[in-house]
């Protein structure tokens, strides 16, 4: 069985950690919501840099052969050093741009992402790599990953954000929405309402899961995975208010979850 460390600025990483228990439904998951220091979207690179190192080594400290940074913003910031760094599997994240722009017929696709992703060098270069004669409008959303953090996936308050967001983007003629950012899927129900069913929307926590599964069988073959005599299990740690955060990771993951606090020397380094 192999221990595969996943982290977030919060609970948005668990809409990928769905997807790796779906593929790898044996090995051992360890998550850290770094509920006390969300969000990261309006923060500086440095700092987000900083908390992805001391989440890290927290994962390592707990067995974890590899890492997956299941936030978008927290990749930009840190996936090179971390890669530079750490010597396991480093599995970062990136907005659905390539698959957007094959999926789009209008040839207008809207971002939905923090502004730290938006605002970094990596989804420029992801852009150029990708967007060819397909214009991309981009569109941050703050207050969006708080009303997730709070559970409120439905309310008044999410709704008015969600309308504000995609409206600029469906007047422009976006017929693909990309959820960029880990948090989002968690509202693709309410964003659906709002926008119809003539929207597509993506994400790209099924091909993480993927990439990461392939990753593992290349780098740790000691490790195979899927192995079907061992019994999944799940640890959960945040770095904020243990009810709080046991209360919403439970909605969520769709169990009952108790979260433990992450250790002192992790949780403010
Ligand atoms: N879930 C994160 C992402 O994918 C970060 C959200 C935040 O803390 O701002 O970008």
């Amino acid at each position: 069985m192999t221990a595969i460390g996943v982290f977030d600025s919060g609970v948005g990483g668990l809409s990928v950690l769905h997807h790796i228990r779906q593929t790898l439904p044996n090995e051992h998951l360890i998550y850290v919501a770094d509920s006390g220091h969300v969000p990261y979207g309006d923060k500086t690179a440095s700092y987000i840099e900083q908390r992805s190192i001391a989440l890290s080594n927290f994962l390592l400290s707990q067995g974890a052969e590899a890492i997956v940074i299941a936030c978008n913003t927290a990749t930009a910031a840190a996936a090179a050093t971390l890669r530079r760094d750490f010597n396991c599997p480093i599995i970062g994240m990136e907005p659905a741009v390539k698959p957007a722009v094959t999926a789009t017929k209008s040839g207008v696709i809207g971002v939905l992402a923090t502004t730290g992703t938006l605002e970094s060098a990596r989804f420029a270069a992801l852009l150029e790599r990708y967007a060819g004669a397909v214009k991309i409008i981009t569109q941050g959303c703050p207050g969006l990953v708080e009303q997730v953090e709070l559970g409120e996936l439905h309310s008044i308050r999410t709704r008015e954000l969600v309308e504000r967001y995609t409206a600029p983007l469906l007047e422009r003629g976006a017929d693909t929405l990309i959820l960029g950012c880990t948090h989002y899927p968690f509202l693709a129900p309410l964003i659906r309402e709002v926008v119809g069913e003539d929207i597509m929307l993506v994400d790209t926590g099924a091909a993480v899961a993927r990439h990461l599964k392939s990753r593992l069988l290349t780098e740790l073959p000691d490790h195979p995975t899927c192995r079907v005599e061992t019994r999944p299990t799940e640890l959960f740690f945040t770095s904020g208010d243990t009810t709080q955060a046991s209360r919403i990771m439970s909605l969520l993951w769709g169990e009952d979850i108790s979260a433990q606090p992450l250790p002192h020397a992790f949780a403010n380094g």
